[in-house]
């Protein structure tokens, strides 16, 4: 017979998103007035519960005012000890870390665990359960990419500055007749890029799924003068990579980025239109999460106790359709929802006349093209435009 739950634990894992809050006060609440649970905060995520454990109760008092704050009250890691590593060319997991947890859970007396992380997270709780770890996980990317969750929370708040960003560069961009590309986030999935370009009305937009030619971006951005629109805005997902190429690294920090920089260059090398970049970076991640990303914290965070109450580890909750419902971890770990090719959103913005950079040139009004792959000494690519003034 499994021991009652008396005494959850709850931590959060991976890159920051919107609305982690709002899922830590919806699991404290819920626990605490439903159940009558007592909860546990765990901080920096798994490491927490290595020795010495970093924990802290957490009641209704402790989460009052947070439901709007963006980051984690509970500081959160990527992997560090629980990551998988290479022995002999395979990858694989250290059993330590995974037994000194299970073995500090008992000691200090958490009964299951709420996870709130991404696809790499989800692994790592599936892995726990071999050892006796009693979780429901509650997925966590501001990508939106995480498998069998139409929505992730954080997606919204991401979209809503990137969107805001692109509304912004249309009237800059307009003024000077220039191209601004805008380099959002997304590392493998362009549903950022997708839905801010259609939100905001970008010219072209280009994403990890569909790999882009210059050409086919060159001539977009010639065309649309050659019809009178003498700027464009092209928006690019950090992990977008060009046809028989590779996804750009910064060299200052070794992590995803300068697709945008690369597409900036090309375009000034094949159209001589001045261009400027602006990277969106982390403010897509920090500060308030919109009202629909608090909610569906929310949701989330009280449907994980649910399931925990029920006796269903092992789960993860997602929003299918509207509704909460559930996947098993080994299902969502490791798993990307990529954009389909054939969504229908992307044909959405195809029929709107937006351009993905795998267009086939025969379209391309000749005048267009005769104005492409030239070489325009004057143009630039700097970020800073008031040498012009
Ligand atoms: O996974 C979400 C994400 O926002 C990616 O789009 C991005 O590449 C990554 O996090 C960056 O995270 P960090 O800077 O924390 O390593």
């Amino acid at each position: 017979m499994p021991t009652p739950i008396r005494r959850i634990g709850m931590l959060t894992s991976g890159g920051d998103a919107p609305g982690l809050n709002a899922v830590i006060r919806a699991v404290v609440k819920t626990a605490e007035f439903e159940y009558g649970w007592k909860v546990v905060g765990i901080e920096d995520g798994f490491e927490g519960l290595l020795t010495p454990p970093k924990i802290r109760n957490l009641d209704s008092t402790a989460v009052r005012g947070i439901l709007s704050r963006g980051g984690t009250i509970l500081g959160t890691t990527n992997k560090g000890h629980f990551r998988t590593i290479e022995i002999d060319g395979k990858q694989q997991r250290d059993p330590a870390p995974y037994r000194e947890l299970a073995q500090n859970m008992r000691r200090l007396g958490i009964d299951a665990l709420v996870i709130i992380g991404g696809e790499g997270s989800q692994g790592i709780a599936s892995e726990l359960a071999k050892y006796g770890v009693r979780a429901v996980g509650v997925p966590k990317t501001i990508d939106n990419d995480l498998y069998g969750s139409d929505r992730t929370f954080g997606f919204d708040t991401a979209l809503t500055v990137a969107t805001e960003a692109i509304d912004r560069l249309h009237t800059t961009a307009a003024s000077h007749d220039r191209v601004m590309v805008l380099e959002v986030m997304g590392r493998d999935a362009g549903w950022i890029a997708l839905h801010s370009g259609i939100g905001g009305g970008a010219d072209i937009i280009l994403i990890p799924e569909i790999p882009f030619s210059m050409d086919a971006v060159a001539s977009k951005v010639m065309t649309r003068d050659f019809q009178g629109s003498n700027f464009s805005i092209i928006v690019c997902s950090e992990g977008a990579v060009e046809q028989g190429g590779q996804q750009f690294y910064q060299e200052s920090t070794g992590t995803l980025g300068g697709v945008g920089q690369h597409v900036a260059r090309e375009v000034v090398t094949r159209t001589g239109k001045d261009t400027r970049v602006v990277v969106l970076g982390h403010l897509q991640r920090g500060g308030e999460p919109t009202p629909y990303d608090r909610i569906l914290a929310t949701r989330f965070g009280a449907a994980a106790v649910r399931e925990l109450a029920e006796g269903r580890y092992g789960e993860v909750v997602v929003l299918r359709g509207g509704l909460i419902t559930t996947i098993t971890m080994v299902e969502c770990a490791g798993k990307v929802k990529n954009v389909p090719a054939d969504d229908e959103m992307v044909r959405t913005a195809r029929g709107m006349g937006i351009a993905f950079g795998d267009e086939s040139l025969d379209d391309v009004v000749p005048e267009a093209l005769a104005e492409i792959q030239v070489d325009h000494p004057e143009a630039s690519t700097q970020g800073d435009d008031t040498a012009e003034d």
